[in-house]
């Protein structure tokens, strides 16, 4: 009988709940996941790169690149310093990083200290000669007010874009501004407006110039591997049955393809998650 008296207890009874919800919370992740890779398997992916397109190796030739010491521009960094067609490369940051410092040492790399994003006048020596920016500067919604954002993601990269042209209009010029998934000029929330405004306004200022804008709708973006934890691993490989996923590294070589094909994408394209990994296998292929 004491067995069967165990069973019954109040503790039991308490344990049989705690696996049900357990498991229930288990499934549902799975559902979401399934759900979400199906979706993201389905739709995304738009753009297919040409099979055999006209590239121009000066179009990276001087890089600069924002948000350097985050996660995303990490990887930008990266890619930029392994890039060959990349002789020069601007960090402009408030800071600096371990990449940073070791990208300065090989001597291909300088960083320029910048405090403002509103004002560029302190680049007025360089803005000239740069042909690719890569703008993985940027923060979550979660962290700073509806105005902090606007101020951030539309107000920094469109000052930027008015003092390079006010620079420079020559062709080959190109503008990434790595955006995120649901971004949506019409969109609900805040930041997915903001940051919609700020592709428009970006493409609006480009049209009838040398240079093209793109806006990187891009999913997760997995840190540079030296970056990553064994976390990041473990979500890239829950997302890229859907194509949900892509490194850091891969979406700077997805920039330089693009830029480096300047006949290709037009001013204001949108560039999803699957659209990047296209272009990274491109460029990829293209070093072998
Ligand atoms: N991570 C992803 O999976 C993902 C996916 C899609 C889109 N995105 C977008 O990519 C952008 C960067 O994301 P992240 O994950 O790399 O963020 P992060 O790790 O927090 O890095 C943010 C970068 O932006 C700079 N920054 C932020 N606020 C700034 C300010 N007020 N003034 C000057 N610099 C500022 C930071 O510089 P300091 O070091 O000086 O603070 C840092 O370099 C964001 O817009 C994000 O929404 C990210």
């Amino acid at each position: 009988m004491l067995p069967y008296a165990f069973n019954d207890s109040p503790g039991n009874t308490v344990m049989m709940l705690l696996k049900k919800l357990a498991l229930a919370t288990l499934f549902a992740v799975v559902l979401a996941l399934l759900v979400l890779n199906i979706w993201g398997y389905l739709t995304l992916g738009k753009l297919a790169p040409a099979q055999n397109p006209q590239r121009d190796t000066d179009a990276n030739r001087i890089v600069m690149i924002f948000g350097a010491t985050g996660s995303v521009g990490d990887g930008l960094l990266q890619a930029a310093m392994e890039d060959p067609d990349v002789e020069r490369v601007y960090v402009v940051s408030r800071r600096t990083s371990p990449r940073i410092d070791a990208a300065v040492a090989t001597g291909k790399a300088e960083l320029r200290l910048q405090q403002d994003f509103t004002d560029y006048s302190g680049l007025a020596d360089i803005l000239p000669q740069v042909n690719t920016v890569l703008w993985g500067l940027g923060t979550s919604s979660l962290n700073v007010d509806d105005t902090t954002y606007s101020r951030i993601h539309v107000d920094f990269p469109v000052a930027f874009v008015s003092a390079w042209l006010a620079a420079r209009t020559e062709a080959p010029m190109s503008f990434h501004y790595v955006t995120g998934m649901g971004t949506d000029a019409n969109g609900d929330s805040h930041w997915a407006r903001e940051k919609g405004r700020a592709e428009l306004e970006v493409a609006a200022m480009a049209a009838g110039t040398g240079l093209r804008t793109f806006g990187y709708r891009s999913a997760f973006i997995r840190p540079a591997s030296g970056r990553a934890n064994p976390a990041h691993y473990l979500l890239q490989a829950l997302l890229t049955p859907g194509k949900l996923v892509i490194s850091s590294e891969d979406l700077g070589a997805a920039m330089f393809e693009i830029s480096a094909r300047t006949g290709e994408l037009p001013n204001g394209s949108l560039i999803d998650n699957a659209d990047s990994i296209a272009y990274a296998h491109a460029y990829a292929a293209r070093q072998r």
